[in-house]
């Protein structure tokens, strides 16, 4: 009898999920209608979710260690985000004008992060890029960006260049300029060389999406000088950060950015993107003068901004250290499962961000990995085991979890990292 595989394992467990994937199929390219989470040979379709977990159409349980690629820094149907979100829809879920929930968030995040003296509503993160970008471009009358190969600002031509170091180009978008994340003087090469058309500096606190990596204050501190010094705007993104500290991962880098990209977490559980930033610059979208056109039929939409308030504001410092410490024991269990399993982990964590490597030293990012073969392997064997995480190796805590469920994703694990290793090894 020929041994059961992972790959077998996870169509005996999801036939519903299989059928659904056919159907999604005819309709939407792939099935999918979102690139980060797809692997082969299809996704779960969820059915749903609560606090730390999700379950799928195969009623198949899942600890949630994706929380939607972070967004969810609550857990899933946070019940006093729905309340707030609830009692908002029942007077309506969009108006044509202002409305107070715009205020209570926006003032949540202007109280919290120093840089931000102001800010505007969009709908994703992805929008955020752009609209800081464009604003980047009127204030200096320039159409270049420079940002980190591997840096992640959103699924829009100028950053998606830069997100898989040209792997992806849109024609006819050649206003992209790279240098090395963590690696100041290739920033200030770079703005040495074309600073002058250069119109914005873009950085994440921790590359998310290339891998959970971070830099010394002095990386960030230098690129904020030469960006100046260029007479560049310097954008920090802090679409996934902004859950690491209440004064946003910049707080504790040293340095105040022109603008800031906003997104995930501030729409508590909702779609939402946002740009904060000085006043001066702010003011090119002031509606009585402005220089830039900025509007979105959904901006600040009732629903997002009341769950969004919710969200930041029980966001405090005791939930982001309790989520770090959570963060660090799975970080620990994981290495001890990997030790007893014999096979090489690396992992990079920041606060409540983890990203795992099966390889005995870190990549430069997550495109650049070595063990994709363990790495697909060990997701799969994961789904099978009741964990869902990002198909890169991306860990992510909320304020769901606790000791328990922690000690569960590592039970899980060791179990799901022994049948990788298993195949992989039997694969040769
Ligand atoms: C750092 C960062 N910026 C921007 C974005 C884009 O946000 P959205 O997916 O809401 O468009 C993301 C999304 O993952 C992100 O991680």
């Amino acid at each position: 009898m020929t041994p059961t595989t992972i790959r077998d394992r996870y169509l005996k467990a999801n036939p519903t999920s299989a059928a659904a994937a056919t159907r999604a199929e005819r309709v939407l390219p792939g099935g999918d209608t979102r690139a980060a989470g797809f692997h082969l040979p299809f996704p779960i379709t969820v059915e749903r979710g609560e606090g730390a977990w999700l379950w799928d159409l195969d009623h198949n349980a899942y600890v949630d260690l994706a929380g939607n690629y972070t967004s969810l820094v609550h857990g899933n149907a946070y019940p006093p985000a729905i309340e707030a979100a609830s009692r908002a829809m029942r007077d309506g879920t969009a108006w044509p004008a202002r409305n107070l929930y715009q205020f209570e968030l926006a003032e949540a995040i202007v109280d919290r992060v120093a840089s931000v003296d102001q800010i505007r509503f969009a709908n994703s993160g992805t929008e955020a890029g752009m609209l800081a970008l464009n604003t980047a471009k009127v204030i200096t009358g320039r159409s270049k960006v420079l940002m980190a190969r591997f840096g992640y600002h959103g699924s829009h031509e100028a950053f998606e260049y830069g997100s898989f170091d040209g792997r992806f180009h849109v024609p006819g978008t050649d206003d992209t300029l790279l240098a090395t994340y963590g690696d100041p003087e290739s920033f200030e090469a770079v703005l040495s060389e074309h600073g002058a058309e250069i119109a914005a500096v873009f950085l994440e606190p921790v590359m998310g999406s290339g891998g959970i990596v971070d830099a010394p204050p002095a990386f960030y501190q230098r690129v904020e000088r030469a960006a100046r010094d260029a007479g560049a705007l310097f954008v920090i993104d802090e679409v996934i950060a902004f859950r690491l500290a209440v004064g946003g991962a910049q707080s504790a880098l040293g340095v105040t950015p022109d603008l800031t990209m906003f997104g995930k977490l501030i729409g508590g559980g909702f779609p939402v993107g946002a740009v904060g930033g000085k006043a001066e610059h702010m003011a090119v979208m002031d509606p009585r003068a402005p220089k830039l056109f900025h509007s979105g039929t959904f901006n600040g939409n009732p629903v997002t901004m009341a769950a969004g308030a919710v969200s930041v504001e029980h966001l405090t410092d005791a939930a982001i250290a309790e989520m770090a410490r959570l963060a660090e024991r799975l970080d620990v269990g994981l290495r001890a499962a990997a030790a007893d399993a014999g096979v090489p982990l690396s992992v990079r964590r920041v606060g409540s961000l983890l990203n795992i490597y099966f390889s005995e030293t870190l990549p430069e990012a997550s495109l650049r990995r070595q063990d994709a073969k363990m790495m697909g392997a060990f997701h799969l064997a994961g789904m099978v085991n009741g964990l869902y995480f990002a198909p890169r190796g991306m860990l992510v805590i909320s304020t769901a979890m606790d000791d328990a469920i922690i000690d569960d994703c590592i039970a899980r694990a060791s179990l799901a990292m022994g049948e990788a290793r298993d195949e992989v090894q039997s694969a040769g």
